[in-house]
């Protein structure tokens, strides 16, 4: 291994090790909010030439079931229209709160903290009303800014890109230095849910996981200084290739190097704070460490044969599910959900050809999962784990060295579904104490702790850190809305003492980490806040 690569790789070993959260004490943070340099949740370019979008996803009759029948949804051709749909189901508005004189908005993608670091941009081919060029996307008003007008068409005209960006320190400004890790699961919840958007279109999307982030920075305009002058600037996190048709088209890099290079760039990015009162420079390090550079794509192998996946029993249309998906912030300690519609949601986890939103990995999954089930009906309680890839059994095996665990078959669970029973407990109060003394990880239906190969994937080099998180926040998309389709909701959890939790199953050193927690049941909805629609206001605002 040369010294430039190792070097990288100890760098994010470093920040894994002091991101997490312990029993004795978090991980370094602001200690109190600064809330005179609150991040503005929104960037705009100001200058950039505005399209308005139109807003059309109520008018979308795919159902959340169509999404997983092959060929049931005819592809729409690219247009504004379906552009905007496309946006408005994955990074549009879902909804403003208010509670007194405060309003905050929620959007189809979730963030921790609701404080939301991922910006997207959509490069596209001469499209109506659109011209060919880099356009960002802004969310508040459902609007794309012309960031760059391009001189001639660079893509063809049945597909369009999806860039996503982070800006750290919005995200930095609440957690301190384990932000960089909810910047990229933010992103692996923002990547599928443009996948699952896309499907309510009959797109089918792709990770352009050979593209380095220097071209992303490139192509996206996030290399000029000169429009970052006063304004946080945003790190290149990956580019998706949405295609409109089932060609399997490819983009060419040099191409649209070559047509951001030519084109006319717009705008001033604004800034976000007047000042910061705190920086942190353990994640300028890894972000750095973490770079990724050009590398040959990956392979695309077939998943394994499997069965058909049992049908969601959820009626709604996809848009409606898909917006009406909400952080449970209390859960009621009563809802049972049922042993059929948890298999379900982990049957969604394996990768099927054609289906998201996996189809938008190239990579076998990377991450598992450890269930705390406290209210399955048809599944005693206890400590279970889900083995997500054939593969991984045998070295999760190893790894999980709890004398106490049965590594029981679970008696009715389809076959191709690897899940165990490690112990039969009630895990409500372990499951609490790990989620950083969280009821929200008891009073569910169920709570997981996901483990992600962490050795193995590190080994194609330091940037891979990202794209485990990626996975991570992609699985707890899936959840999300698995949940509302069951009829109950999810959260993310991004607070666990990471060790503690490691400890509990034996596991020592760095083999499997945990990188993301998740929990699933009956919501306890706070009546005292309002609920008002996304869009209202744009018309004033415009
Ligand atoms: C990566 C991530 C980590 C999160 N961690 C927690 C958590 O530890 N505790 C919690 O109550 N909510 C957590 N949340 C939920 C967010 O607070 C929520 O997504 C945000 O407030 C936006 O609300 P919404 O999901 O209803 O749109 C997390 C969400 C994400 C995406």
């Amino acid at each position: 291994m040369n010294e430039q690569v190792e070097s990288r790789l100890e760098a994010v070993r470093r920040y894994h090790q002091r991101s997490k959260h312990r029993l004795d004490g978090f991980a370094a943070g602001p200690g109190r909010l600064d809330w005179a340099t609150q991040p503005e949740p929104f960037r705009w370019f100001e200058g950039a030439p505005r399209v308005e979008l139109p807003l059309v996803a109520d008018g979308l009759e795919p159902s959340y079931r169509d999404l997983y029948q092959q060929n049931s949804i005819t592809p729409q051709p690219l247009s504004l229209e379906s552009i905007a749909a496309l946006f408005e189901l994955s990074l549009g508005l879902s909804a403003w709160k208010q509670s007194g004189d405060v309003r905050w908005a929620l959007r189809c993608n979730p963030s921790s903290g609701n404080l939301h670091p991922t910006e997207g941009y959509a490069i596209v081919p001469n499209v109506g009303a659109l011209s060919a060029g880099v356009y960002h996307y802004l969310s508040r008003d459902h609007l794309l800014e012309q960031r760059c007008a391009f001189t001639r068409d660079a893509l063809p005209s049945n597909m369009l890109l999806i860039g996503l960006s982070s800006i750290h320190w919005r995200e930095a400004w609440k957690y301190g230095e384990r932000a960089f890790r909810y910047c990229q699961l933010d992103c692996g919840h923002a990547m599928a849910a443009v996948r699952y958007a896309a499907a309510v279109l009959g797109w089918s999307v792709r990770l352009l996981d050979g593209w380095d982030d220097e071209s992303i920075s490139r192509v996206l305009g996030l290399d000029r200084t000169e429009d970052f002058a006063q304004a946080e600037r945003e790190h290149p996190d990956l580019m998706l290739l949405v295609d409109t048709t089932p060609a399997h088209s490819t983009a060419l890099l040099p191409e649209l190097l070559q047509a951001a290079a030519d084109g006319a760039w717009q705008g001033q990015a604004n800034p976000l704070a007047p000042y910061h009162s705190s920086e942190w420079p353990e994640i300028d390090l890894v972000a750095e460490a973490c770079l990724k550079p050009l590398t040959p794509p990956t392979a695309w192998l077939p998943p394994p044969a499997q069965p058909v996946p049992q049908q969601s029993g959820c009626r709604l249309s996809a848009a409606t599910l898909i917006r009406q998906r909400r952080s449970a912030q209390a859960f009621d300690g009563e809802t049972t959900v049922s042993v059929s519609q948890l298999y379900r949601m982990l049957d969604m986890m394996r990768p099927r050809p054609a289906v998201p939103p996996w189809d938008l990995l190239p990579w076998s999954p990377h991450i598992h999962l450890l269930l705390f089930i406290h209210r399955v009906d048809g599944l005693p309680s206890g400590l279970y784990l889900f083995v997500r890839s054939d593969e991984a059994e045998a070295p999760l095996r190893s790894a999980l060295a709890n004398g106490a665990f049965e590594w029981g078959r679970v008696e009715g669970c389809p076959e191709h579904l690897r899940l165990y029973r490690l112990l039969h407990a009630d895990t409500r109060e372990i499951a609490e104490q790990l989620a950083c003394r969280q009821a929200i990880a008891a009073d569910s239906a169920f709570s997981l702790g996901m483990l992600a190969a962490f050795d193995a994937g590190l080994k194609q080099g330091a940037w891979a850190y990202r794209q485990l998180y990626w996975e991570a926040g992609m699985l707890g998309q899936l959840l999300y809305l698995e949940a509302e389709a069951a009829g109950v909701r999810g959260t993310g959890i991004g607070c666990y003492f990471d060790d503690a939790f490691h400890a509990s199953l034996g596991i020592e050193g760095t083999q499997f980490q945990s990188l993301y927690h998740f929990t699933v049941g009956g919501a306890l909805v706070d009546q005292r806040l309002d609920t008002l629609p996304p869009y209202a206001h744009r018309n004033a605002k415009l």
